[in-house]
């Protein structure tokens, strides 16, 4: 640290920092003001980070000594943010970067040998903390001894996240003490049991929001903090908690009770099998909102909506269901459910055809998500008594082949439709008769080669046409579009010629008619990738033009 300082007066220190005043220059870091758009920001790691509005950044790469590699910074930097290499054999000092008293943001990549307090110096204004062992690849476990208290000196440390970072190696009440703390974000923190988490948080008061994603931990047991044993009762813990989400592995076991103090649950992740899934209503947990189940054996969907119900949850993921257990009768205990996902690997060879009709039993749901499933022909509406007054949202990606006539006829308040990556090559006409709702219709990358005047009947409400990656546009009939009254963002397909005709000339008014002057996007694009491409914003002065495309011949 002395010595530290004493190299700062030197005159070739100053140098630099005078040099700097007009563009910065420093040997490993790039220093940045905000005012400047961040889109200049480097394209290293340091810029995936999440970002606060602070005047002045330094972002500093290929560290191996801190102390060293980081003279010559202003002293008003307020972010911070450090890409160690080789730096695993030293420790680190908090003290080091009080020298920045306006920082406010702090983020180090790497992994020391240990960590040390900010001593008798002070950082007044650190908010925001992330020490993250690698960037991006998972699985770091660093070994960084971080001893009792260490970050009790920050006194305005709202928000710190750690990444890859051994938690048995820090000490018992390592988080304790920080008194402002409300954000925590402990990822991979290498260990199996919940505990050694929990019993390092206790007494983190005044958290409110709180996320864990331990893939090592496999069975949720009852926590032997003194602060839970000493006391029975089943009352949470935090006083201020809103936000909580834990992402676990494969859970093979969860212990009566042991979730009890927490009670709520924004969001729980981890790969369940039906058995392990009957005892998480027993954990203690009163509420999940967002579910999202995955594993390696298929849960029937009778034994998800119990679970669904018991636990008042209104978003579920699901990776790995029985399809065929799907039916109106199976999802009743999911009533309350409004987004659902539905989807199983592809190694389960499902069934290829759904039973529609469990959506009449989802009166809450808005949102729709079925992915990887097999259901080439799917009869959405051919079985429903009523319409479908609930549904707003519909993504499918489950291999149709073809939309016959008034496929969604029922569900009169869809307003985004979404079947991209399906294998569509036919519309039949009036496939889309009575989505009189709906706004947002995206079926790029199937293979429609055909619009007929026809095809899209009925969408008076349409705004967004999305039609990319399709080998469509030569086949594109004369009124096609008219009738889209609401029409705005037009997206088509590649240009496809028959290889007779060298040019392609699409007589824009013919299919557009009218509407064409209230388009503020059309956009066609060549199947010769970047051989051609026309963006129109504002599509008016085209109004009668016939749009010739030249296309290269072989
Ligand atoms: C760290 O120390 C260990 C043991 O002393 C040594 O084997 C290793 O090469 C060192 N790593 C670096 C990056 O210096
Ligand atoms: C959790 O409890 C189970 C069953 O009692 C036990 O087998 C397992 O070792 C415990 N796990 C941990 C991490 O303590
Ligand atoms: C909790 O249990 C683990 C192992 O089961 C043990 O290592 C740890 O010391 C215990 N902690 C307390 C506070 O009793
Ligand atoms: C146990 O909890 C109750 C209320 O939940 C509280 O009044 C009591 O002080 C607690 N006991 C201990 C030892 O923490
Ligand atoms: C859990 O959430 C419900 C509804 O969101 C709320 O009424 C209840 O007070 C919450 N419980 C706790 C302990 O936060
Ligand atoms: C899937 O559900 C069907 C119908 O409920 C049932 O007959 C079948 O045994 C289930 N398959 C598995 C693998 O659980
Ligand atoms: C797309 O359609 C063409 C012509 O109908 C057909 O030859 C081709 O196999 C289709 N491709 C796929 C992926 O279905
Ligand atoms: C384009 O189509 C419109 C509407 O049918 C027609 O009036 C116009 O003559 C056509 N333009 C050309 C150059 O063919």
């Amino acid at each position: 640290m002395e010595e530290m300082r004493s190299m700062f007066s030197h005159p070739a220190v100053l140098f630099l920092w005078i040099q700097s005043s007009s563009g910065w220059m420093h040997p490993k870091c790039q220093i940045y003001d905000s005012s400047e758009d961040l889109g200049h920001f480097p394209t290293w790691t340091c810029s995936q980070l999440p970002h606060h509005a602070e005047r002045y950044t330094a972002a500093c790469q290929d560290v191996t000594a801190i102390e060293e590699d980081l003279l010559g910074l202003p002293p008003n930097i307020n972010t911070l943010c450090i890409s160690m290499t080789h730096g695993e054999n030293r420790s680190m000092s908090l003290g080091f970067f009080s020298q920045f008293q306006d920082l406010e943001s702090l983020y180090i990549i790497g992994c020391f040998t240990q960590i040390l307090p900010t001593g008798n110096s002070h950082l007044p204004n650190l908010q925001h903390m992330y020490l993250i062992d690698k960037w991006g690849t998972g699985s770091g476990c660093c070994d960084c001894h971080i001893g009792p208290h260490t970050f009790i000196d920050l006194v305005k440390l709202c928000d710190l996240t750690i990444q890859g970072y051994r938690l048995t190696a820090m000490a018992p009440d390592v988080f304790h003490g920080i008194p402002q703390l409300q954000s925590l974000i402990i990822s991979e923190p290498c260990v199996d049991d919940l505990s050694e988490i929990l019993c390092r948080i206790m007494n983190i008061k005044a958290l409110i929001e709180l996320k864990i994603e331990a893939p090592e931990i496999q069975s949720i047991n009852q926590s032997n903090c003194s602060i839970l044993t000493t006391n029975e009762s089943m009352t949470p813990v935090f006083n201020n908690l809103a936000r909580v989400d834990f992402s676990f592995g494969e859970v093979t076991h969860i212990e009566e009770g042991s979730l009890a103090w927490l009670q709520n649950l924004t969001m729980l992740t981890g790969a369940f099998s039906q058995e392990v899934l009957l005892d998480l209503p027993l954990s203690g947990i009163k509420q999940i909102q967002d579910f999202r189940c995955s594993g390696i054996s298929v849960i029937d969907i009778e034994r998800i909506c119990n679970v669904v119900f018991l636990l008042s949850i209104k978003k579920i993921y699901v990776n790995n269901f029985n399809t065929s257990s799907l039916s109106m009768s199976s999802v009743e205990l999911c009533t309350g459910l409004e987004y659902m996902y539905l989807s199983v690997p592809l190694s389960f060879h499902p069934t290829t055809h759904l039973d529609w009709y469990f959506i009449s039993s989802l009166k809450k749901l808005n949102e729709l998500d079925i992915d990887f499933l097999r259901d080439k022909n799917p009869e959405i509406c051919s079985f429903q008594k009523q319409p479908i007054t609930w549904l707003t949202k519909l993504t499918l990606l489950i291999n149709i082949q073809m939309l016959f006539a008034k496929q969604f006829i029922c569900l009169v308040k869809l307003q985004y439709l979404d079947l991209t990556q399906n294998l569509i090559s036919n519309i039949e006409d009036f496939a889309f008769l009575g989505l009189t709702n709906l706004e947002s219709l995206d079926i790029t990358s199937n293979n429609i080669t055909q619009i007929n005047a026809n095809t899209f009947d009925g969408l008076h409400s349409l705004t967004w046409l999305d039609l990319r990656n399709n080998p469509l546009i030569h086949n594109i009939e004369a009124m096609s579009f008219t009738h889209l009254m609401s029409l705005r963002q037009v997206f088509l397909g590649q240009v496809h010629n028959p290889l007779t005709e060298p040019v392609i000339k699409l007589n824009l008014t013919l299919i557009f008619g009218g509407i064409l002057s209230q388009l503020t996007h059309l956009y066609i694009s060549s199947v010769w990738h970047l051989s051609f491409t026309l963006l129109c914003t504002n599509v008016n002065h085209y109004l009668g033009f016939v749009l010739t495309i030249l296309v290269k011949s072989f």
